[in-house]
C-alpha cells in the first residue's frame, strides 16, 4: 500500500490556509494534542473543510451565551418534562442549515502487517470526548488502551475525527440551531462518502465498518439507517435503546459551561457558554466509570482532556435514531455491564418475560434485516468502555467481529 504522506501534508496545509476563521494553532482541544497516533501506525492529522446542509431542529427562547442559571433551567425542564421542553424551547418545524465546517480528522495506517488496505474502520466518538477516545492513553506508559493501536496491531486502517465543537474541530457560536445531531449526522455521512471516494489520504476504501461509542453509536446507527449502503457493518459501543439511565446522566453529570469549569483550557477561544462539560472529575466518574475497575490515571486523563458538548447536541441526540430496515450487514453491540446512560448500571435488568436476554440485545429491533446480530457485554465496565481495565480484552473481542465483517 502506498500512502503519499507529502501530498497529505500539503493538502493539510492547503485546507487550513483556506479556512476563513479557523486557526489550528489556536488549540481549542485545551490539552497537549502533539500525540497524533500510536507508535505502530503512520498517522496523518488533517483539517477538512466540509460543505454541509442539514435539516435541523429549530430552538426558540435559547441563547448560546445564556448564564448558568438559564442553562440549568433548560436541563431541569428537559429531564423532568419533555412535553414542556418541546413547547417552550422548540419550534414545530425544522429548518435547513447550510455551512462549511472545519473538522480535524486522523487517518492511521499500520506500519507493519497491514491487511487489505481497501478496508477501513470508521470511528465516531461520543459526548465528553474527542477522537482521542479511540487513542486513549491514561498516562504515557502504555498504549494498551488505544483502540487505534489494537486495530493497527491487527492490520487495520482507521479513520477518526473530532466531532463539530470538540477537539481541534471548529466550535460554531450557535450551540443550538447549528451544533446538534442532524448536523453531526450530515457530517458523519459526508466523511463516509469521502472514505469511499478516495478523498481521505488518497486511499479508496471498498469496505467500511462503522464503529461508534455512545453518541457516536447514535450517529453510526442513524447513518446505517439513512444510508444503508455506505457502511458494510456496524459496531455500536456503549449503546442500547433503553433510555432509563439517560435521566440520571445529565443531572448526575452536572454539566456546566466549559469556559466556567476549566477557564485555563477553554477561555478566550471563542467557545459559547452552552458548550458544557462535567463540573468535576467525580461527576465525570458518575457518568462514565465503574469503580474500582479503572486506574486513577484513566479518570484523571478523561477529565483533563474532556471535551464540551453543546446543549443542542444533548437535547437532540434521540432525534436521528431510526429503524434501519434497509441495512443488511452484520451488527454488533458492545456495552459495559455497568453502563449508566444505556443500562442504568445493569445490562441484564430486562423485564420479566422479555424475549431478549439483556438490554443491549433490544437493538436487534432496529435491524430487522441485519445479516447477523450479536452482543458482547464486558464485565466490570462502565459507559467509558475504553478507559476501563477491561479495554484491551474488549478490543480483542471487537476486532474478532471486525475480522468477520471484513471477511464477508
Ligand atoms: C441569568 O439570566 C436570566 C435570564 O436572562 C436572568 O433573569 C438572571 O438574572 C441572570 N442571572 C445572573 C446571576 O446573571
Ligand atoms: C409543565 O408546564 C406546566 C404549565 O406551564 C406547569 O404547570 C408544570 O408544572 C410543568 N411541569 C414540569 C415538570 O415542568
Ligand atoms: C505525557 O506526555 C505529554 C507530552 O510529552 C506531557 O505533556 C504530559 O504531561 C505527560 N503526561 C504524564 C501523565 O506524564
Ligand atoms: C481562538 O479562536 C477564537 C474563534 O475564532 C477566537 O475568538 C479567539 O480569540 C482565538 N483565541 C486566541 C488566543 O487566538
Ligand atoms: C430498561 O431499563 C430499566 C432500568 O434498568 C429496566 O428496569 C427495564 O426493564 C428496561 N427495559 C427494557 C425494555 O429493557
Ligand atoms: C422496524 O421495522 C420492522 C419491519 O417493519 C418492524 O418489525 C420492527 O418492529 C421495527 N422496529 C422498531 C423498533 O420500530
Ligand atoms: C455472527 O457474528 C459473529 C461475530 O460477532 C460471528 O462470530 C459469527 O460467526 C456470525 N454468525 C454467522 C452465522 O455468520
Amino acid at each position: 500500500m502506498r500512502l503519499a504522506r507529502t501530498n497529505l501534508y500539503l493538502l493539510g496545509l492547503a485546507a487550513t490556509a483556506t479556512a476563513a476563521e479557523f486557526n489550528p494553532t489556536n488549540n481549542t482541544a485545551g490539552y497537549d494534542t502533539s500525540r497524533v497516533g500510536p507508535s505502530n501506525a503512520n498517522c496523518q492529522r488533517q483539517t477538512y473543510q466540509l460543505d454541509i446542509t442539514s435539516n435541523n431542529v429549530q430552538f426558540q427562547n435559547v441563547d448560546s451565551n445564556a448564564n448558568q442559571t438559564y442553562l440549568t433551567a433548560l436541563f431541569q425542564t428537559f429531564t423532568t418534562s419533555m412535553t414542556n421542553f418541546t413547547q417552550m424551547y422548540e419550534k414545530p418545524d425544522k429548518q435547513a442549515v447550510h455551512n462549511t465546517y472545519s473538522l480535524s480528522g486522523t487517518l492511521c495506517v499500520p506500519k507493519k502487517g497491514a491487511k487489505d488496505p481497501s478496508n477501513v474502520q470508521y470511528l465516531l466518538h461520543g459526548v465528553g470526548f474527542d477522537s482521542s477516545y479511540w487513542d486513549f492513553v491514561p498516562d504515557n506508559s502504555t498504549e494498551d488502551y488505544s483502540y487505534v493501536h489494537a486495530a493497527a496491531d491487527a492490520g487495520y486502517v482507521t479513520f477518526r475525527y473530532d466531532r463539530l465543537g470538540t477537539g481541534l474541530s471548529e466550535h460554531p457560536q450557535d450551540a443550538y440551531n447549528v451544533v446538534q445531531s442532524p448536523t453531526d449526522l450530515a457530517i458523519a455521512t459526508k466523511f463516509a462518502q469521502m472514505l469511499r471516494n478516495g478523498d481521505i489520504g488518497n486511499m479508496k476504501f471498498n469496505k467500511i465498518v462503522g464503529i461508534g461509542h455512545s453518541y457516536g453509536s447514535v450517529q453510526t446507527q442513524a447513518l446505517s439507517a439513512a444510508s444503508p449502503d455506505l457502511l458494510n457493518a456496524v459496531l455500536l459501543q456503549g449503546f442500547s435503546m433503553n433510555s432509563t439511565g439517560q435521566g440520571v446522566f445529565l443531572p448526575g453529570g452536572d454539566y456546566q459551561p466549559a469556559v466556567a469549569v476549566a477557564p485555563n483550557r477553554f477561555a478566550n477561544k471563542g467557545i459559547a457558554n452552552a458548550y458544557v462539560v462535567n463540573q468535576s472529575p467525580y461527576t465525570n466518574q458518575l457518568d462514565f466509570f465503574y469503580f474500582p475497575y479503572f486506574s486513577d490515571a484513566a479518570l484523571q486523563r478523561s477529565y483533563d482532556t474532556e471535551q464540551p458538548a453543546t446543549q443542542g447536541v444533548l437535547f437532540t441526540q434521540a432525534a436521528i435514531m431510526q429503524n434501519a430496515t434497509g441495512f443488511r450487514g452484520p451488527v454488533h453491540v458492545v456495552t459495559g455491564a455497568q453502563d449508566l446512560p444505556f443500562c442504568n448500571r445493569d445490562c441484564y435488568a430486562v423485564p420479566r418475560g422479555s424475549p431478549f436476554p439483556n438490554i443491549p440485545a433490544y437493538v436487534k429491533m432496529l435491524y430487522p434485516n441485519a445479516r447477523n446480530f450479536s452482543v458482547y457485554i464486558p464485565a466490570n465496565t462502565g459507559h467509558g468502555v475504553n478507559a476501563h481495565y477491561s479495554a484491551p480484552e474488549t478490543y480483542q473481542e471487537m476486532l474478532q467481529f471486525v475480522d468477520y465483517a471484513f471477511s464477508l
